[in-house]
């Protein structure tokens, strides 16, 4: 019997964990091991996603929690080498981009005799700004075997030396946790309480609504940018009524920058608390459109065919704009491209190759193989 650790960090690998700890369930050649870094650790962030997707509970939790980048990297380091130690896994088996992506990649890559494995590997933006692009970069130059969700990602791999063999296009584990999940998410409630106000909104009672994330460090941890984006957000609510679930990064610097007041004023402009799962993508599948900067939900919209403006410079999953319903936009870009949403003509796509929800049953026959 082989031994896998699957790590679990932040809120956008829950969902790709998920459908490997059920496809490898009652397995009898790999035992997994669920490590949780603890990288986000509250209810909302974290134990939710745990609950509505069936996730078992983590065999070991790091508890690293929040801090600075390179406190929080040191403390998963520290922790997870005790548990390679301890546990003598064959393989680590990490996913995503997040802080604790790389540093568990570090580690297990110096212990003999573990093999170290990254799903959706190859992803990048060009644009090393991002700490995501770094934790990219870093786990794919030590990484042993490469699972990708798309042709441009073995591309990269390639261009930057990977033998072929090493990399694995298996497709896209988020979309297997979507198939799963669509009805019984259909089913929840789309009532929500305000944040700041006491009052709820209704979304199935709004004819239209657009849905919007925000919480990149680029957008929002700056003052003069998130400004910038208060005044858009509003503008457009005047438009169409906008739903957001605002991600804790982006409440604090709201709180900081002192936009809540502002923010309250505007009547068609609704802040939620971040939300579990289910009722997250029953929000989005009834969304005219998702405003965004986030990484999944570029991916998310592609397989439900929503369009989807993402505002950034560049995106690590360009699939999205070539084939599905996501473009990437410039803040002045905003009104206009949502203007043509609500007259009907907002962005439609096709759904990338092995996004069919088969993709940890394609993982697990590899590692079954390894
Ligand atoms: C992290 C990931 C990012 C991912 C995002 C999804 C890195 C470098 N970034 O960014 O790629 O898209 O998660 O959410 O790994 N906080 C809570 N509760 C929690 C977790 C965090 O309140 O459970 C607060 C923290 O106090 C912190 C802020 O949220 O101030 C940001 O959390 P952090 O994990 O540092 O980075 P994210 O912006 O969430």
């Amino acid at each position: 019997m082989k031994k896998v650790i699957l790590v679990a960090g932040a809120r956008p690998n829950f969902m790709k964990i998920a459908p490997l700890m059920h496809a490898l369930k009652g397995n009898t050649h790999i035992k997994p091991v669920l490590v949780h870094t603890g990288q986000h650790y509250d209810i909302t962030m974290s134990g939710q996603f745990f609950e509505e997707l069936n996730i078992p509970a983590p065999d070991i939790n790091l508890e690293v929690g929040s801090a600075s980048h390179a406190v929080q990297t040191a403390r998963i380091m520290e922790g997870f080498e005790q548990v390679c130690i301890n546990e003598k896994p064959d393989f680590v088996l990490v996913v995503g981009d997040v802080n604790s992506t790389a540093a568990c990649t570090m580690v297990a890559a110096k212990f003999d005799g573990i093999k170290t494995i990254h799903y959706e590997a190859g992803l990048r933006s060009g644009d090393r700004s991002m700490p995501e692009e770094i934790n990219r970069l870093v786990t794919d130059a030590i990484t042993n075997v490469f699972f990708t969700t798309s042709a441009d990602a073995d591309e990269n791999l390639l261009k930057e030396g990977i033998a072929p063999e090493r990399i694995f296009m298996v497709g896209n584990l988020m979309i297997d946790s979507l198939t799963a999940n669509l009805k019984k998410a259909e089913d929840t409630s789309l009532n929500f309480k305000l944040l700041n106000k006491n009052a709820e909104v209704a979304a199935n009672a709004l004819s239209k609504y657009g849905v919007m994330t925000f919480h990149r460090p680029n957008n929002v941890d700056n003052e003069l940018m998130l400004k910038k984006l208060v005044k858009i957000w509003a503008k457009v609510s005047e438009k169409i009524p906008l739903i957001f679930p605002v991600h804790p990064r982006t409440y604090k610097n709201i709180q900081n920058f002192g936009l809540q007041a502002e923010i309250n004023s505007y009547k068609n402009l609704y802040f939620i608390e971040p939300l579990g799962y289910l009722q997250f993508i029953n929000l989005v599948k009834n969304a005219a459109f998702a405003l965004t900067d986030s990484g999944g939900i570029q991916e998310e919209t592609t397989f439900m065919n929503i369009p989807c403006l993402t505002v950034r410079p560049n995106t690590e999953r360009p699939v999205t704009i070539w084939e599905g319903s996501n473009k990437l936009l410039k803040i002045s870009e905003i009104e206009t491209e949502i203007d043509l949403i609500i007259q009907g003509k907002g962005k439609k796509g096709i759904v990338p190759k092995f996004w069919d929800g088969h993709t940890a049953e394609r993982i697990v026959k590899i590692l079954e193989k390894m």
